[in-house]
């Protein structure tokens, strides 16, 4: 690390304290504040000396001084702030906010768990991630540099995202998925979550209520929360969001929008019936409700015919689709696009002006170069058929090992399994045993809109080897409280 820059004052014919204790002094006072820590190393005596303007013996002798009374050590010929200091090390600054804020409690979140922190990695079944050690890490950074290299995208650009990644993304849209969307009514954001945040905060007041599926995803639910929106459960059945009750909490009052995940049903993977789609659109085209539709991970649909979305068949103009490339390549890229009316496009895109601004262009220009070449596409393919396999390896390896407590349909695509579990479990005994066994897993109670307990697992397959998979349900299995 660079050694500390040294902004003190000092004030050589007015103080009464000889210079070298001024430094010593300043030093000292860095130390008990927290801003020089236990090893960090302090400027060489020759360049403070001429930073401050003094005669090198001065700095020598407040160095000697501070040695003597144990804040400094010698460190391979470097003075460095003594690991074990005379006085208790002081507290990390700025924990307490002085300014009088009510600073309110974050709404109940999506509470990821640190996995990353943990040694050793446990074999995790969050699902939902793709396999990490899979990206085409090489392609994309070639592909940045170039990015990198280019005049303008280093500058400020426009909200709305890098114009060529927004036209390869249409164009993906309109060849993979089947919807006639246009440039300028697709904004990219800071993943889908950052796009449903900005869609959350331009069409929502305080108080709207927005229905959303029981199970679902909680991190949009803390999102809409965030923006004010009362959030109205509606069941989920094994032909996705119940519209029948969607139209009894519509009777009950006004419902300004629905979030929902109709291709593969976040957590339980199924895919929304064709005559539910229809009935949700008119429903929703009647009611002037908004369908905010999350379609995560399109791409990864194993059998039967592919599913539109219903962006897709949307004459009423109700829909607002959210996308990413979470999935399909990293979600530490924070690559994510919504895709809606023009007057909406603007309105998010002037809202986006005024918080950080736009992503990171370089970044997309690269990815859009990636989708021009057909590479992300091909990846996506490729990646496609190894979660297949994935998938039943994972089917196989449960039923030779839980066989006996849990069911499961196969589902046509998706990133996991939702096993139904014998009810007189105690699913949370369970995660936590597997989690002493090196195994993550989410029980249906992460997922259900009151936190309830549900007899459900998701078993995410995307991100484990097919080995790694069979070990983890091995371990799962062993982790069953007696
Ligand atoms: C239902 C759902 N929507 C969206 C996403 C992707 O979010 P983002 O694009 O913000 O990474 C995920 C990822 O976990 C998800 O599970």
């Amino acid at each position: 690390m660079r050694p500390w820059a040294f902004p003190i004052a000092l004030q050589p014919g007015t103080s009464r304290e000889p210079v070298f204790q001024q430094i010593a002094q300043a030093i000292r006072g860095d130390i008990r504040r927290g801003r020089l820590r236990p090893g960090d190393a302090l400027p060489g005596s020759r360049s403070l000396a001429q930073t401050l303007a003094v005669h090198r013996n001065t700095v020598l002798a407040a160095y000697r001084e501070l040695a003597a009374e144990g804040w400094t050590e010698a460190e391979a010929r470097t003075t460095c702030v003594a690991r074990d200091l005379p006085e208790a090390p002081p507290a990390p600054a700025r924990v307490e906010c002085g300014l009088g804020y009510a600073l309110e409690p974050p709404p109940p979140g999506p509470a990821r768990p640190n996995l990353r922190a943990q040694t050793p990695r446990p074999l995790d079944f969050g699902g939902g991630l793709p396999d990490l050690r899979l990206v085409p890490t090489d392609l994309l950074a070639r592909a940045y540099r170039r990015a990198l290299e280019l005049p303008g995208l280093l500058g400020y650009g426009d909200p709305r995202g890098e114009p060529r990644l927004r036209a390869a993304l249409v164009r993906m849209l309109s060849g993979m998925r089947g919807l006639a969307a246009a440039e300028d009514c697709l904004m990219v954001t800071g993943g889908s979550q950052g796009a449903l945040d900005l869609v959350a905060r331009t069409i929502l007041r305080p108080g709207d209520r927005v229905a959303v599926e029981d199970p679902g995803y909680p991190a949009a639910w803390a999102t809409l929360r965030a923006a004010g929106a009362e959030l109205v459960p509606v069941p989920v059945d094994e032909v996705g969001l119940q519209v029948e009750a969607l139209t009894a909490r519509l009777q009950e009052g006004r419902v300004r929008a629905v979030y929902l995940t109709p291709h593969h049903q976040f957590p339980t993977t199924v895919t929304m019936s064709a005559p539910r789609r229809l009935r949700l659109l008119e429903l929703a085209r009647q009611n002037r409700v908004a369908i905010l539709e999350d379609d995560y991970d399109n791409e990864f649909h194993f059998e039967g015919r592919p599913v539109l979305p219903l962006a897709g068949d949307d004459p009423g103009g109700v829909v607002i689709y959210l996308g990413t490339l979470s999935k399909i390549l990293a979600p530490g890229l924070r690559i994510g696009f919504v895709s809606g009316p023009r007057a909406l496009v603007d309105a998010l895109a002037a809202r986006r002006a005024t918080t950080d601004g736009q992503g990171d262009h370089a970044l997309q220009r690269a990815v859009a170069e990636l989708l021009e070449d057909g590479l992300l596409q091909r990846h996506a393919r490729k990646m496609r058929r190894i979660y297949l396999s994935r998938r039943n390896a994972l089917s196989e390896a449960v039923q030779r090992h839980l066989g006996g407590i849990a069911t499961f349909d196969l589902p046509p695509g998706g990133m996991s399994l939702w096993l139904s579990v014998d009810p007189s479990l105690d699913m949370e005994a369970w995660a936590d045993r597997a989690q002493r066994a090196g195994v993550a897993v989410y029980t249906g109670r992460r997922f259900d809109f009151h936190g309830r307990p549900r007899p459900n697992l998701r078993l995410g397959f995307s991100a484990l080897g097919e080995t790694e998979l069979e070990e983890a349900v091995r371990r799962l299995a062993l982790a069953l409280p007696r």
